[in-house]
């Protein structure tokens, strides 16, 4: 009877946290329910027998660039970004940030999942930082509130919000936009004020953010894949030993495919809900006349990442 006790309590206090577990910080720019909170959640369950992971959503640790800053710092442990902001620090992962450059989902996912993505992974590790996996948001697409937007002449005098990435600047140039790059904390009110006309993301993020609320235009544009990462501080990586090391990695990929299966989900059904949110929608979008304007062929980007780089990206089924 006493061995069944201890046994039981054995399983028990398997699942409960050491008493001295070490806190750990998560922040990130978007709210619990989105692909952010649910793939933070499932790292704090992954983690449960080692490390206290709490979650921070909503920008409420800064804005993303500011949260990279934190890492670097050693004042933050952990956060996940897209790539958006994390270009400004490591300028060699704007290759995935170039416009029309992944076919679909799966061809992103290739890429991230081969010596690619494991190279950019370590690259980024440097400088305070430790990329423990890709996670993702799917494809963005554009909205706005003057008209709606087709062809690459329906660009001409909209003021869109980008992230503060010169990839991101130079397609929107290129497609005929005026670009706005600011934080993503930013655009409700530069919206709410006319500052900018429209903004661009993925269905997953529109959903989450309740873009809907304050924007009627949607054009299924797919111009730039956002990968998103799940990155650690330097500083609190190297404060943890082997086990903990190992856990976090396990919880990071874990964290990173239930990120891709909510985007799975709001890719196959998320646009039906923005429409009936009210969402006006232009799904034949004739992205071949933005592509034109905007093409992962240019020179420009072989000379900035290397042909080379650019093609194995593009050959990769
Ligand atoms: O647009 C951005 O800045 C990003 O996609 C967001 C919404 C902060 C999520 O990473």
């Amino acid at each position: 009877m006493i061995g069944v006790v201890i046994a039981t309590l054995g399983v028990f206090y398997s699942f409960v946290l050491p008493k001295n577990a070490k806190s750990v910080k998560i922040g990130y720019a978007l709210n619990n329910e989105s692909h952010y909170g649910v793939s933070a959640a499932r790292m704090r369950d992954e983690l449960k027998n080692s490390l206290d992971l709490k979650l921070f959503p909503n920008s409420i640790l800064g804005s993303e660039r500011v949260m990279i800053e934190s890492l670097k710092l050693g004042t933050l442990d952990m956060a996940i970004v897209s790539t958006g902001a994390l270009q400004n620090f490591v300028p060699q992962v704007g290759v995935f940030d170039m416009p029309f450059l992944f076919r679909d989902l799966n061809h992103a996912r290739n890429v991230l999942d081969n010596d690619i993505g494991q190279q950019m992974l370590n690259q980024i590790s440097h400088e305070g930082i430790v990329a423990m996996a890709w996670g993702e948001q799917g494809f963005r697409h554009l909205t706005n509130n003057k008209h709606p937007v087709r062809v690459f002449e329906d660009a001409h005098g909209l003021k869109i919000r980008t992230t503060q990435n010169a990839i991101h600047i130079r397609a929107f140039k290129s497609m005929g936009f005026s670009p706005a790059p600011m934080s993503w904390t930013e655009v409700p009110s530069a919206i709410s004020q006319g500052v900018i006309d429209g903004q661009e993301n993925s269905i997953a993020v529109m959903l989450s953010e309740k873009v809907f609320q304050y924007q009627k235009h949607l054009s299924m544009t797919d111009h730039f894949y956002a990968p998103a990462l799940i990155l650690v501080s330097e500083h609190f990586y190297k404060s943890l030993d082997e086990n903990q090391k190992a856990d976090l990695l396990k919880a990071a990929a874990a964290g990173a495919e239930q990120m891709r299966a909510f985007v799975d989900k709001m890719e196959s059904d998320g646009l039906s809900k923005l429409k009936e949110e009210g969402m006006e929608v232009v799904e034949d979008v004739d992205k071949e006349s933005f592509a034109a304007h905007a093409r992962s062929d240019d020179p420009y980007y072989f000379k900035l990442f290397g042909e080379d780089l650019i093609k194995k990206i593009r050959a990769t089924p």
